[in-house]
């Protein structure tokens, strides 16, 4: 019911300031370090989104405690391993990945059997890549499936082990560090370079690790099992959620906008990078450092002449969940933008390459695909009429706020469907977008 919504015309020109919803990265890794401190840890500004409140019922679900007061959560960790399990246990993920990849790592001297499982989306996504590494510490997985549901329990004597991560996957690299943290010992990674959070937020704790960052690759160590005391931390809000804002800022005549205290830690500005060479009116302001994190204000000026982009694949892991609103400016740019080895793009919530293929086709919108690579052939006269659906795309959140931002700056009348899905990651998105004057309605005609 209501989960429809309908567009029918481009937003108009606005000067805000605003601030997004927390950083859902942040949120998930500060939900389970808190949960193996040592006492009580306070969050402030916790995102309180699906994929978030999947992990603390997940952490409850282990025998954790946390009370939930006006601005803030205090969760009451029992040191590394203080979980207690039952003798049948099963974590729901629901839709998050991070989530789901995390907590095998944080499981891995788990004593009782845990069954692993998540929604559709969920379980189509390769678990192999967490699951392999995870057995060389000694966890044993019970199926044989890489995917969801997946059955296992840890072990008592956890080894350390010398891990090459490949993809530029922090999750994949973030499972292995929090196993690490359960594990006697050094463990070493090589990693391909990935959003950096886990790392710092080790270093924050003062956990033993070390990290050399190098070109393409950072290399990190751990010695595990050192217990750490219970932290304060507030997150700050998240650029993928910004993102949007960004783009619809960028494509709208006469717009300006702030936005407030938003993580931009080097790992993640890949989108304000491929912008800027687009030639995207964008500033940061008041930068400064919290707990080894960049934050800072985004200032966006809407630009008259974005230009096409041949992006470096080096820019594709700081910028993986942003791509979809990106081709949105490569459409309406001078010229052609090409992006390449895009294949990590398809194993997210959806699979995001094909799908934004799909309805960039829809829009009219010249494109060439081979293989993962991407061809977007830009139209400085962009502009849409008739009628677009935007429907069967697994709830992907980042799907349908995507569609929503193509409908406001284009123009069209568009109906777009799995409205909850915004819960996954940025729940105040529509308010947002009502609050800078975008006329919406829901498919019954409430708005
Ligand atoms: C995330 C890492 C990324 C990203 C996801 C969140 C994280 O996934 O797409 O939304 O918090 O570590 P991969 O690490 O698999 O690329």
């Amino acid at each position: 019911m209501h989960n429809t919504i309908l567009i029918k015309s481009k937003i108009n020109s606005y000067n805000k300031i605003i601030e997004v919803s927390s950083d859902k990265s942040l949120s998930i890794r500060s939900v389970l370090l808190a949960s193996q401190a040592v006492g009580k840890s306070t969050l402030k500004n916790l995102l309180y989104s699906e994929d978030v409140e999947a992990s603390l019922k997940t952490i409850r679900s282990l025998g954790i405690n946390f009370k939930k007061k006006k601005n803030y959560i205090e969760i009451y960790g029992n040191g590394l391993n203080g979980f207690k399990l039952k003798k049948k246990n099963i974590i729901n993920a629901c839709n998050s990945g991070t989530l789901a990849r995390l907590i095998l790592g944080v499981l891995v001297k788990a004593e009782e059997k845990i069954e692993l499982i998540g929604d559709k989306s969920l379980s189509r996504r390769d678990f192999s890549r967490v699951t392999e590494p995870l057995k060389l510490f000694g966890v044993n997985f019970k199926s044989k499936n890489k995917t969801l549901p997946i059955k296992f329990y840890g072990t008592d004597f956890p080894r350390p082990i010398t891990y090459l991560e490949k993809r530029g996957s922090a999750q994949c690299k973030s499972a292995v560090m929090l196993a690490a943290l359960n594990t006697p010992g050094k463990t070493k990674i090589k990693a391909k370079k990935s959003r950096d959070h886990t790392e710092n937020f080790f270093k924050f704790l003062n956990v033993p690790i070390k990290v050399k960052k190098k070109n393409q690759y950072d290399y990190i160590e751990i010695n595990g099992q050192k217990n750490y005391k219970g932290f304060k931390y507030t997150i700050p809000g998240d650029i993928s959620s910004a993102a949007f804002f960004i783009v619809l800022t960028l494509l709208t005549e006469n717009s300006k906008l702030l936005i407030k205290n938003v993580n931009i830690n080097d790992s993640r500005i890949g989108i304000i990078k491929i912008l800027k060479k687009m030639n995207a009116n964008i500033k940061f302001k008041n930068k400064h450092i919290y707990n080894g994190e960049k934050i800072g204000d985004i200032l966006i000026k809407y630009t008259k002449n974005l230009k096409g982009i041949n992006c470096s694949n080096s820019l594709n892991s700081s910028a993986i969940d942003e791509f979809p609103v990106i081709f949105l400016i490569a459409a309406k740019a001078k010229g052609i933008s090409t992006f390449t080895k895009l294949n990590e793009l398809n194993k997210k919530e959806s699979p995001r390459l094909d799908i934004t293929t799909k309805y960039l086709r829809m829009m009219g919108v010249k494109i060439k695909r081979h293989n993962d690579d991407l061809k977007i052939y830009g139209n400085r006269k962009l502009e849409l009429k008739g009628n677009f659906r935007v429907n069967n795309f697994l709830k992907d959140h980042r799907i349908f706020m995507m569609s929503c931002i193509a409908a406001l700056s284009y123009g069209g009348y568009w109906k777009i469907e799995d409205k909850d899905s915004i819960k996954t990651s940025f729940p105040k998105f529509l308010n947002i977008v009502k609050s800078l004057g975008a006329k919406i309605k829901w498919e019954e005609g409430k708005t």
